[in-house]
C-alpha cells in the first residue's frame, strides 16, 4: 500500500536523482526493490552484518574481497590480489554474471538478467557508499560499455593466502601514461622467491630426512619412483653417478646438479606437477634433504637440512662446473675486436673427413654403445 500520493513520490525521486547526477541511469527507489533479490544474503546500510555474504555499506572502492571479518572464496580474494576493485565497471560485469566474471566465487546467485535492474540496484549501493568510485562519471559511462574480463582464481600465484585489507592500499602508476599501479609489497614478495648458490633468499625452516619421506611417497613417488628412480618416463632424480662420461650420461640432482639451491627452488616453485606452491616451506626443506638422502650425499635419516646448514651441503659435481672467466681474458680484458676474416695463419687445408655416414648405431638397446645422434 502506498503511504503518499503518487505524485508525492516523483517528487522525491526528483529530488534524489538531482542530489546525485553522476549517474542518470540508476534509480535509487528502484533499486531498493532490486536489493530484495540480495537482501536474503547481503546487508546495508546502519548497521549492517555479514550474512550468507559481506554487508555492503562502501562497496564502491572496497577492492573485492576487502570487507573485514567475513570469510571470501579464495576466487575472490585472488580477484582482489589482482587489483580488482568495485566500482561501476566491475560491479556491472559481476552482478550480471558472478560465475562467468569470478571463476570459483561462492556467490550463489544467477545474475541480474536486465541492465536497468543492475543500474538501479547499483545506484541504491552507491547511496551507502563514500568512496570516489561511487561518484565518478567516467566509471559510470564505461560500466555500460566496458566488457569485464573473467578473472581466473589460478592466475594469481597466491590464490589462497589472506592478504589484509590495509596491504591492497595501492598507489597509482606516475608513469608517463598512468596506466596499472605500483605492486604491493606482497605482490613483490609472492614473485620474488628465487635462492642463489649461497642460501640467499632461503626462507626460515627446516626438515629432516625422516620426515620427508612420507611427504614424497605422497606427493611425488607416482612421478618420480619410490626412490627417485622415475616412474615411466618422468624424470629420475636420484643415481646416475659415474655416467657423465657415458654416450647417455644420467643427469640427475645428485650426478649434475651443481648447486643445491636449485633443487629447493625448483620444488618450492614448480612441484608436485600440477599442484605448485601447495607445499609449507618445511615440507621443501624436509623433501630436499630426502632427495639429498635419496642420492646418498647424507646417510642419516635424522639429517636435518635447514636454513642454517643449508650453504653448508654441497653436490658431487660442483666443480666440474666452471665459473664464466671471459671478461678476465686477456683478449676481452683488453677490448680487441674479434678476428672475423684470414684469422688462420697460412693456406687453408683439409686435414679429415667424416667417414660414418650412417650415423644411426647397430647396438640397438646398448646404451653405451657409440654412434648416438643426439
Ligand atoms: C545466495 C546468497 C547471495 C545472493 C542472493 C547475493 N549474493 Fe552477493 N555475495 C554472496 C556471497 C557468499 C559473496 C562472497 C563471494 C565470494 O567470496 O566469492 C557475495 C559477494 C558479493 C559482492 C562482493 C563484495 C566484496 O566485499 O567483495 C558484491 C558486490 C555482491 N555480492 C553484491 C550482490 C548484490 C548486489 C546482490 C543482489 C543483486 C547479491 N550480491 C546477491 C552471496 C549472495
Ligand atoms: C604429476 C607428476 C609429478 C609429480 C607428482 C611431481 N613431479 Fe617433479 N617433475 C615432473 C615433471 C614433468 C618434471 C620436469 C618438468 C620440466 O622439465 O619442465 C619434474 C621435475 C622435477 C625436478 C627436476 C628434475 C630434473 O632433473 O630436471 C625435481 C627436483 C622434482 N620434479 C621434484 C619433485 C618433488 C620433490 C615432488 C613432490 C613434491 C615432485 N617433483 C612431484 C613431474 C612430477
Amino acid at each position: 500500500m502506498l503511504k503518499f500520493p503518487k505524485s508525492a513520490a516523483v517528487a522525491v525521486l526528483g529530488l534524489t536523482v538531482l542530489a546525485t547526477p553522476a549517474w542518470a541511469d540508476g534509480d535509487a527507489g528502484a533499486g531498493e526493490k532490486v536489493f530484495k533479490k540480495c537482501s536474503a544474503c547481503h546487508a546495508v546500510g546502519d548497521g549492517a552484518k555479514h550474512k550468507v555474504g559481506p554487508e555492503l555499506n562502501d562497496v564502491f572502492g572496497r577492492t573485492a574481497g576487502g570487507a573485514e571479518g567475513y570469510k571470501y572464496s579464495s576466487a575472490m580474494v585472488a580477484a582482489g590480489e589482482g587489483g580488482m576493485v568495485w566500482d561501476d565497471t566491475t560491479l556491472t560485469g559481476y552482478l550480471a554474471n558472478p560465475k562467468g566474471m569470478i571463476k570459483g566465487t561462492k556467490m550463489a546467485f544467477a545474475g541480474l538478467k536486465k541492465d536497468d535492474e543492475i543500474a538501479d540496484v547499483l545506484a541504491y549501493l552507491r547511496s551507502f557508499s563514500q568512496s570516489e568510485a561511487a561518484v565518478t562519471p567516467a566509471a559510470a559511462a564505461a560500466a555500460v560499455e566496458t566488457e569485464v574480463a573473467p578473472v581466473e582464481a589460478a592466475a594469481a600465484p597466491v590464490a589462497d593466502q589472506a592478504v589484509p585489507a590495509e596491504a591492497m592500499i595501492v598507489e597509482k602508476s606516475q608513469g608517463a601514461f598512468g596506466l596499472g599501479r605500483v605492486a604491493t609489497p606482497d605482490e613483490v614478495a609472492a614473485w620474488d622467491i628465487d635462492i642463489r648458490p649461497d642460501g640467499t633468499g632461503l626462507p626460515p625452516g627446516r626438515g629432516t630426512v625422516a620426515e620427508g619421506d612420507p611427504i614424497y611417497a605422497e606427493n611425488c613417488a607416482v612421478c618420480h619412483g619410490d626412490f627417485g628412480e622415475g616412474a615411466g618416463r618422468w624424470p629420475v632424480l636420484a643415481g646416475g653417478h659415474d655416467t657423465l662420461l657415458k654416450e647417455r650420461p644420467e643427469k640427475t640432482i645428485g650426478s649434475y646438479w651443481p648447486y643445491l639451491s636449485t633443487v629447493f627452488d625448483y620444488v618450492r616453485r614448480a612441484m608436485p606437477f600440477g599442484n605448485a606452491r601447495s607445499l609449507s616451506d618445511d615440507d621443501v626443506y624436509a623433501l630436499t634433504a630426502y632427495l639429498l638422502y635419496l642420492n646418498d650425499i647424507v646417510t642419516e635419516e635424522d639429517f636435518e637440512l635447514s636454513n642454517e646448514n643449508f650453504a653448508s651441503i654441497r653436490l658431487p659435481n660442483e666443480a666440474n662446473f666452471i665459473e664464466d672467466g671471459r671478461p678476465d681474458e686477456p683478449h676481452y680484458a683488453k677490448g680487441l675486436e674479434p678476428c672475423m676474416t684470414d684469422c688462420k695463419p697460412g693456406p687453408v687445408e683439409i686435414t679429415a673427413r667424416a667417414q660414418i655416414i650412417d650415423v644411426t648405431p647397430d647396438g640397438g638397446g646398448d646404451e653405451n654403445a657409440g654412434g648416438g645422434i643426439d
